[in-house]
């Protein structure tokens, strides 16, 4: 039986080294990439990043959508999205990068990075008080794939570490705070708060600053800091730039933004003690995610269930 055909539609990111793998791996599939659909209806899989509104409409025997990365927002709110299993990425390369991320910017203002430059910069010799990070409190917004694994290397440092999910999440030493009530006493004891949720309509807009106002001010680091790596809908820019400059918050690192990429006339990019990315926290490596793609392609086609099935009605 001919092996089902591949549509690339990977938006701002170039189709060629997605496309690259699974000629190697696959020589026999076809493969087309966005906008060639010269054969619209032998395509059965379409891998995808950001494809343009109305595109996975025009393919009838469209079987599986899988998103090229792990997050699924740019696909849950389209309108006319075909009535397919979607597949999304869950992958150790992926879990391993956003750990990396998320440890580098727990240290940055656990080790005061950002003074330590400015010092540098002045040519200054003076050692900062440093408090132990036992003493620091981590809170996880988002304890699904990315959140656990970041929460397990928060604790092997030694952080105080706490979860916070729509139901309760078991993590050896992490303690566990779940649901809309959990909430509160989950910001009250948080000195660096960590956003890796999903962008759905339930988290829309909820890094503003009345949650900013509920986060611990009694901790060792003279204020608290928000760390966002999950999308940039769930937070608002100008709280942030605004608590920055009040001292709600005395520190930011952010990789996601309400405008990607963020305009140059932002105020987020001078705002103090703020660490800025490019949406960079955990890129999708086409050699690292291809093989698990094509796996889970010869499992449906062998009549296996699928895995990292996405619940459209939760939007994750
Ligand atoms: P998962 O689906 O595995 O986890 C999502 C977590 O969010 C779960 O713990 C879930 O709770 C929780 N959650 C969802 N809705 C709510 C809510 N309304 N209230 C409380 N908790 C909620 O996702 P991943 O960990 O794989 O990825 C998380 C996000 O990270 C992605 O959606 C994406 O936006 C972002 N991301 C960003 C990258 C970057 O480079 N900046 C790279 C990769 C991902 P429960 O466990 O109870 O279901
Ligand atoms: C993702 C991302 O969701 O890169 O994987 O943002």
């Amino acid at each position: 039986m001919a092996k089902g055909a591949i549509l690339i539609a990977s938006g701002p990111w170039p189709p060629e080294p997605w496309a690259a793998p699974i000629w190697a791996a696959e020589p026999d599939r076809p493969v087309f990439i966005w906008p060639d659909l010269a054969d619209a209806a032998a395509i059965r899989y379409a891998l995808v990043w950001h494809p343009p509104q109305g595109v996975l409409a025009k393919l009838p025997n469209l079987a599986v959508i899988f998103s090229l990365g792990a997050g699924v927002d740019h696909l849950v709110f389209q309108k006319d999205l075909p009535q397919v299993p979607i597949v999304r990425v869950v992958a150790d390369d992926l879990t391993r990068r956003m750990s990396e991320w998320v440890t580098l910017q727990v240290l940055t203002h656990h080790r005061r990075a950002p003074a330590y430059a400015r010092q540098q910069a002045a040519r200054t010799w003076k050692e900062l008080k440093q408090p132990a990070a036992a003493d620091v409190r981590v809170g996880i917004m988002g304890m699904g794939v990315l959140g656990r694994d970041a929460a397990e290397v928060l604790v092997r440092l030694g952080f105080r570490v706490a979860g916070w999910s729509l139901h309760r999440a078991k993590v050896a030493g992490v303690e566990s705070f779940f649901d809309v009530v959990g909430l509160e006493p989950f910001l009250r004891r948080t000195d660096i708060l960590v956003c890796l949720l999903p962008l759905t309509r339930e988290t829309r807009g909820i890094l503003a600053m009345p949650l900013f106002a509920k986060l611990a001010r009694d901790g060792p680091l003279g204020g608290p800091v928000l760390i966002n790596a999950g999308r940039g809908g769930l937070q608002v820019d100008a709280d942030i730039v605004k608590a920055l400059a009040d001292g709600t918050l005395v520190g930011a690192s952010l990789d996601v933004f309400e405008q990607e990429p963020l305009p140059p006339s932002s105020p987020l990019w001078v705002a103090p003690n703020a660490v800025i990315t490019p949406h960079a926290a955990a890129a999708s490596a086409p050699e690292a995610l291809v093989p698990g793609i094509l796996a889970r392609i010869a499992d449906y086609e062998a009549g296996k269930p699928l895995t990292n099935l996405i619940d459209r009605a939760s939007m994750y």
